[in-house]
């Protein structure tokens, strides 16, 4: 079977590493990828939101299975670009429709979502313009610190932690103000809740779900959790404080009522919901939704997935999720990312990466790289993330830290405390 999987982070890699192992996959096409994924497959120079194209190109190749990776299309609506089409609707494409992918896409949307089903989540409030003053008053009474959230898709900037009401009050003008786009013509206002974060899994048809290994990503840029948030700067699965009684009630009181709760507005949903969750005391609440899989929580969680990744996606197309098994390897792993100095601010791109073929006995999963020249190149701010197993999660980190420390670019970054709180 021809498959094609849209995305170019380690996500993707770490996606088509897995996808190419099966032997149902004949050829996997990745549109655009990076230096990594033209490994597993073939690199196609295509956006992964110009539908148009990516729809010729699974008619032109007879492509069946579409797995979309990052969160932009989905929202976009590309399940739904497929459907329209008399050839396209019979492709199966893993991700939601764009009305399931708002619980991505609209922070005011999986909020009002989460009420309805009551799904522990920190209290909050909805503002625009139009009730910018009732919103000054409200955050001028509100518990410090508190959370500002621009209502769309901010390319992971759009969440404000405040810890004065000045600083509250300013910075809530300024979104209403278009600081974000239209992203932030909505704002949530939401309370602060002060535990530990991690990330849950599910794989879903709107009906039945399985849940995936549990992870836990390190997002600010500095060590100790210091510093500006970034798309993530390591992770770890499982992360040993999530415990079967916490699991328990992270099914009970958010999985299953968020995947009923789907059901019930019916939107067609088949893909991955990823619970951004955090436990306070001892209970998880929703921080956020996702619509797609983690990055860098994909770089631990495949290579801790047993079974064929295939046979699993096409049984989600065809309605049998629920007779398949999911099992999880029981060694630990974990991935540092390999990031060019100044991310999440400016950095530069272009700078040749050295020392790939010293690696053995991890795996270096490719994010924002590209091959020139028979020469693997910087092309972002995160540029490689590397996973290691290992009999305990101290031994994984130090595998991936003794690798990390053998790769060279110029101005590389990476955190040396990956797991520092666990
Ligand atoms: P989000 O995009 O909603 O995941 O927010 C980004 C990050 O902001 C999260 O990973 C948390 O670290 C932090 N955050 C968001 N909402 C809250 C909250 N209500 N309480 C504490 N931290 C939060
Ligand atoms: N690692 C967090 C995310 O993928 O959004």
């Amino acid at each position: 079977m021809l498959i094609l999987l849209l995305g170019s982070g380690g996500r993707e890699h770490a996606l088509a590493w897995k996808l190419s192992q099966s032997p149902l996959c004949e050829c996997l096409y990745i549109a655009p990828g990076n230096a990594g994924t033209a490994e597993c497959g073939i690199n196609m120079p295509i956006d992964v939101n110009d539908f148009e194209a990516i729809g010729n190109l699974v008619k032109e190749e007879g492509i069946e299975l579409v797995l979309v990776g990052p969160e932009d299309p989905l929202v976009n609506g590309i399940y739904d670009y497929f459907q329209r089409d008399e050839y396209l609707r019979d492709i199966v494409v893993i991700g939601p429709s764009a009305a399931g992918a708002q619980l991505e896409g609209s922070k005011a949307f999986a909020k009002a979502f989460m009420q309805e089903f009551d799904i522990p989540t920190a209290a909050y409030r909805e503002f625009t313009q139009e009730n910018l003053a009732e919103g000054l008053d409200y955050l001028r009474q509100h518990n410090l610190p508190v959370v500002l959230k621009a209502d769309g898709l901010a390319a992971g900037k759009g969440v404000l932690i405040c810890q004065s009401s000045d600083e509250a009050e300013a910075e809530f003008a300024a979104m209403l103000d278009g600081k974000f786009g239209a992203a932030s013509q909505k704002v949530v206002v939401e309370a602060f809740l002060e535990g530990i974060e991690f990330s849950v899994f599910a794989i879903t048809d709107g009906t039945s779900y399985k849940l995936l290994p549990v992870a836990k990503d390190y997002k600010r840029v500095g060590e100790g959790d210091t510093g500006l948030n970034t798309g993530g700067m390591g992770a770890v699965s499982p992360p040993p404080f999530v415990d079967e009684a916490l699991m328990q009630k992270v099914e009970e009181r958010i999985v299953r009522p968020t995947i009923e709760g789907i059901g019930r507005r019916g939107f067609p949903y088949q893909g991955f919901v990823f619970f951004g969750l955090i436990k306070v005391g001892e209970d998880p609440f929703v921080i956020e939704y996702n619509c797609r899989l983690g990055d860098p929580e994909t770089e631990v969680i495949m290579p801790r997935m047993h079974g064929d990744l295939v046979e699993l996606l096409l049984a989600l197309g065809a309605g049998d999720l629920a007779e398949m098994q999911l099992d999880e390897d029981p060694q630990p792993a974990a991935t540092l990312m390999l990031v060019s100095g100044g991310y999440p601010g400016n950095y530069a791109k272009g700078k040749l990466i050295s020392g790939l073929e010293k690696v053995e006995g991890s795996m270096v999963f490719h994010a924002g790289t590209i091959e020139q020249d028979g020469a693997v190149l910087t092309n972002g701010g995160r540029v490689l993330a590397i996973t290691s197993m290992a009999e305990d999660l101290p031994g994984a980190i130090a595998l991936s830290n003794h690798h990390a420390n053998l790769i060279q670019f110029e101005n590389k970054y990476y955190r040396r405390d990956i797991g520092f709180d666990l």
